[in-house]
């Protein structure tokens, strides 16, 4: 079978840093590209981080920078969980390559035109700002997509930047009303799926036991972002939130969800960006994504170690 074509939109962050690192050590995938996004921390941090992380995992990867800002709000950033550079851990090299030319923006419309149709999966780990400009300023190609896998939401655990919502959905909540209104097929990786999956001191450990330069990234990462959150939820580890689109992408098997109506609140203050999810099924509104759930978190640990110790 031919690999999974993907797109991978993202704001490294350590957790999209292993979600960047798992789909370059797949086989399965065959990444076009990478875009970057303002979100963790700003654009031009993001996009050096994109960088930085292809070179550890030695994969040449076009990353190309895309929006530097919400559609219609300031940017609200998560140093305080991913560090002053948003990737805070081991200390990477200065990347040695540059960004590709072209906006992240045009990178999506053209690849998407230029491809067969629905054959390209849009993987979306950050605000969504990139993906929403992209369907406003070239609505055919929502036609072309095959499908958007994304982290970002909650039902059951409601909210980590606020009590009411996801970071990813409440930086830029417009651009998510957007996606989640745009006919595409979409799948959700909210936090009642990533808060199954700890990064307990075993599993972080056998990244470290690995001996080579990308287990130890992940390990020194997560020491570094589960100070804040082991404090924060009490866990015995940090959640691990953006690798999950990348394994449920090479093993859905592993996950379970409901086909449901998800819609984006933008008008309140108060419960802006939460994700309003219809698991019970008692709004009568039609489905319009796949709200995962639930986790086999041991086996996407044996995924993630395995495919991580080949880089
Ligand atoms: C999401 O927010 C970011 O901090 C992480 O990278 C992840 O994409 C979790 O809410
Ligand atoms: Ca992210």
């Amino acid at each position: 079978m031919s690999a999974q074509k993907i797109i991978i939109d993202t704001d490294p962050g350590q957790d999209d840093a292993v979600a960047i690192l798992l789909a370059l050590a797949s086989p399965e995938l065959d990444v076009l590209g990478i875009t970057t996004v303002a979100g963790n921390v700003p654009l031009p941090l993001t996009t050096r981080n994109a960088l930085q992380v292809c070179e550890l995992a030695g994969r040449p990867v076009p990353v190309h920078a895309g929006c530097d800002r919400p559609l219609k709000r300031h940017l609200v950033t998560a140093e305080h969980v991913h560090g002053k550079t948003g990737l805070d851990g081991i200390a990477l090299p200065d990347p040695s390559t540059e960004p590709a030319p072209g906006h992240a923006v045009d990178f999506l419309i053209d690849t998407l035109r230029a491809e067969p149709p629905r054959s390209v999966t849009l993987c979306p780990l950050g605000p969504l700002t990139n993906i929403a400009t992209a369907l406003r300023d070239a609505p055919d190609i929502a036609d072309r997509v095959a499908r958007i896998v994304l982290m970002g939401g909650a039902y059951f655990e409601v909210g980590n930047i606020t009590p009411a919502a996801e970071f990813n959905i409440y930086v830029d909540p417009e651009a998510a009303e957007i996606v989640f209104r745009s006919g595409i097929d979409v799948t959700a990786l909210p936090l009642d799926v990533t808060h199954k999956t700890l990064m307990t001191a075993p599993r972080v450990a056998a990244f470290r036991d690995m001996g080579t330069r990308a287990g130890e990234a992940v390990a020194s990462w997560t020491d570094f972002f589960e100070r804040f959150d082991k404090e924060k939820y009490g866990s015995d580890g940090a959640p691990l939130h953006d690798p999950t689109v990348i394994g449920y992408l090479l093993r859905p098997d592993l996950f379970t969800g409901r086909r449901i109506n998800v819609e984006i609140e933008t008008l309140s203050d108060l419960t802006r960006g939460m994700t309003v999810a219809d698991w019970w099924g008692v709004s009568g509104r039609p489905a319009n994504a796949t709200f995962i759930g639930g986790i086999d978190a041991d086996g996407f640990f044996a995924l993630l170690t395995d495919r991580i110790a080949r880089l």
